[in-house]
């Protein structure tokens, strides 16, 4: 079986995913793309070999030469198309995030219930990262003992001024929401916020600093600095009873010249997680050729967004704020 694949938004993201599609992922074909810019179709279909271009989502979704679909389009498409995808029992690789509320994540949770079967994966690719994927497993193995701290930071070279830092929660760190619940294998029960004052620009870019008390009693803090100039960087370090996990530094090598050696950063994210993008693809066309699934579900993805509108109500009053994740469903124990 070839999967026949159709991608809808093909901007930074979902041409991304076509170019790793059609040159990493075996067992699929990039069968149709569909783009609100035709302009952009065109050159990305022409850039990958992609067989069709599709009028509109739906049409590309209810086709019967597709049979999985990614969403790659802006936040608010995103509830309505994965349903889409849903009711015409499609596999869907949804972007992060799910939807741009809970109460609409929980909708996609329910409708997959309804048809009794995990349909949907959400984009939450660092579960693929071979550094998270080691951090786990060295967790696991049970000799490091408990974990106690998971310490995330999360920094970009530079954002526009319309990225606030509700933004800064809600599109970034939401990856270390997912990844922390899924290292430590845990829910969130507590988030409070905070924002340095003595930050000197725009306080919209300021960082952003979370602390997170998990159902196993752990503490994970967050530091998202959107304006942090010298690379885009992610650290973790998770700190246990006995021993410490850090995450392997960016994949740039060091640099030794001029008496000094010196680490390059890259300038955004898909260098530092091409490999996570990369098995990401191959482990999602994988698990839809054995009929199975892998990956952040659904329930993740609503997870995710209940953490977030928590912390963004934290951010907002200045307080701690209970994390309130309804009761797992049996379709995603
Ligand atoms: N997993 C990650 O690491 C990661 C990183 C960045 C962005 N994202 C997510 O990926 C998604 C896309 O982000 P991006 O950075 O590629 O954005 P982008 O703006 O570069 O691309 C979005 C594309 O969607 C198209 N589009 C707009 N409205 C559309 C519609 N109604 N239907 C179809 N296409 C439409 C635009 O023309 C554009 O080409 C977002 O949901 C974002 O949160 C995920």
């Amino acid at each position: 079986m070839v999967v026949r694949v159709g991608i809808i938004g093909v901007g930074v993201m979902g041409a991304d995913h076509a170019r790793i599609l059609v040159s990493h992922v075996p067992g699929c074909v990039l069968q149709a793309i569909y783009d609100a810019d035709p302009a952009r179709a065109t050159a990305i279909a022409i850039e990958t070999g992609a067989a069709s271009i599709a009028s509109d989502p739906h049409s590309l979704i209810n086709s019967d030469n597709i049979d999985a679909v990614i969403v790659a389009s802006p936040d608010s498409t995103h509830h309505d198309l994965t349903l889409a995808c849903i009711s015409a029992n499609k596999p869907v690789l949804c972007e992060k995030p799910l939807a741009p509320s809970a109460a609409e994540c929980l909708e996609i949770v329910n409708a997959e219930i309804a048809k009794g079967r995990r349909l949907v994966q959400t984009g939450y690719m660092r579960r693929f990262d071979p550094s998270y994927v080691d951090m786990k497993a060295a967790l696991q193995s049970g000799q490091l003992g408990k974990a106690l701290i998971f310490h995330c930071m999360h920094r970009n070279v530079s954002s526009p001024s319309w990225f606030t830092s509700k933004m800064a929660i809600a599109n970034s760190a939401v990856h270390e929401f997912d990844v922390a619940r899924w290292v430590l294998d845990v829910d969130f029960t507590q988030v409070s916020v905070f924002k340095p004052s003595a930050y000197s620009a725009d306080p919209n870019g300021a960082p952003v600093f979370l602390v997170l008390s998990t159902s196993k009693g752990q503490l994970v803090n967050i530091e998202v600095y959107i304006n942090a100039t010298y690379g885009y960087d992610v650290r973790g370090e998770l700190v246990c009873e006995k021993g410490v996990v850090s995450l392997s530094p960016s994949t740039n090598n060091d640099v030794s010249f001029n008496l000094q050696q010196a680490r390059t950063y890259p300038a955004d994210w898909r260098p530092r997680f091409a490999a996570a993008y990369r098995i990401q693809l191959v482990e999602w066309i994988k698990a839809i050729k054995a009929g199975t699934s892998v990956g952040a579900s659904a329930w993740d993805g609503y997870a995710a967004a209940v953490i977030s509108e928590a912390a963004l109500l934290s951010l907002a009053e200045g307080r701690t704020v209970d994390v309130n994740v309804e009761t797992k469903p049996n379709l995603y124990q």
